[in-house]
């Protein structure tokens, strides 16, 4: 258990597969399937591409994750979420800020990501993260009454000076 008052972020790997799977399914709301599948989950966090961060709480229980996998100069933030309880206290915003922070110490020179264009808490987090948009992608993502909804790329440089 760590001895920090506040929360602490943390590398995150295949072993904090189930600590990781209770955030993802209080986080994503049901109605649109984004939520993946622990062995989605655990496929992607042992590739060598990839790499993962949690938060966890005085008590050392996981209050949110980031999983991004890298491409060449490039890397994608392919999963945020923080539990429902604990959002608007900033692990958001640190957990975007290290996941830049780790993908540019592995080279990269930018982060890209896709966002469901009516998740306005992410796209409001990320825009004040310093994300852009620069794609739409319509009809990318379903409801789970059918309709359909565009994904909106967004993208940060990691220059040296941002
Ligand atoms: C998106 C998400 C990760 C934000 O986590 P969080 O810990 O609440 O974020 P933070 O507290 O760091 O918020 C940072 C900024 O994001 C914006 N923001 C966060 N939630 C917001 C909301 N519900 N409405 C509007 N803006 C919001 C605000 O600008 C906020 O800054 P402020 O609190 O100073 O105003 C969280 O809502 C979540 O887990 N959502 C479900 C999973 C998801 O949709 N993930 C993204 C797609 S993979």
């Amino acid at each position: 258990m760590s001895t920090l008052a506040g929360p602490v972020i943390l590398p995150a790997d295949e072993r904090d597969l189930d600590a990781v799977m209770a955030v993802m399914r209080q986080a994503f709301d049901p109605r649109y399937g984004e939520a993946w599948s622990a062995l989605q989950l655990g496929g992607t966090m042992t590739m060598a591409s990839s790499f993962a961060r949690r938060t966890e709480d005085a008590r050392g229980v996981t209050t949110g994750f980031t999983l991004c996998r890298a491409a060449g100069p490039e890397v994608e933030l392919l999963l945020i979420a923080v539990d429902p309880g604990q959002r608007r206290n900033g692990l958001g915003r640190l957990l975007v800020e290290t996941a830049c922070d780790d993908s540019r110490h592995r080279g990269a020179s930018e982060i890209f990501l896709e966002v469901r264009e009516n998740n306005i808490a992410a796209r409001h987090l990320y825009s004040r993260s310093g994300f852009f948009d620069i794609g739409r992608r319509g009809d990318y993502y379903g409801g789970s009454m059918g309709e359909r909804f565009a994904a909106i790329t967004m993208r940060r440089r990691l220059g040296e000076h941002e």
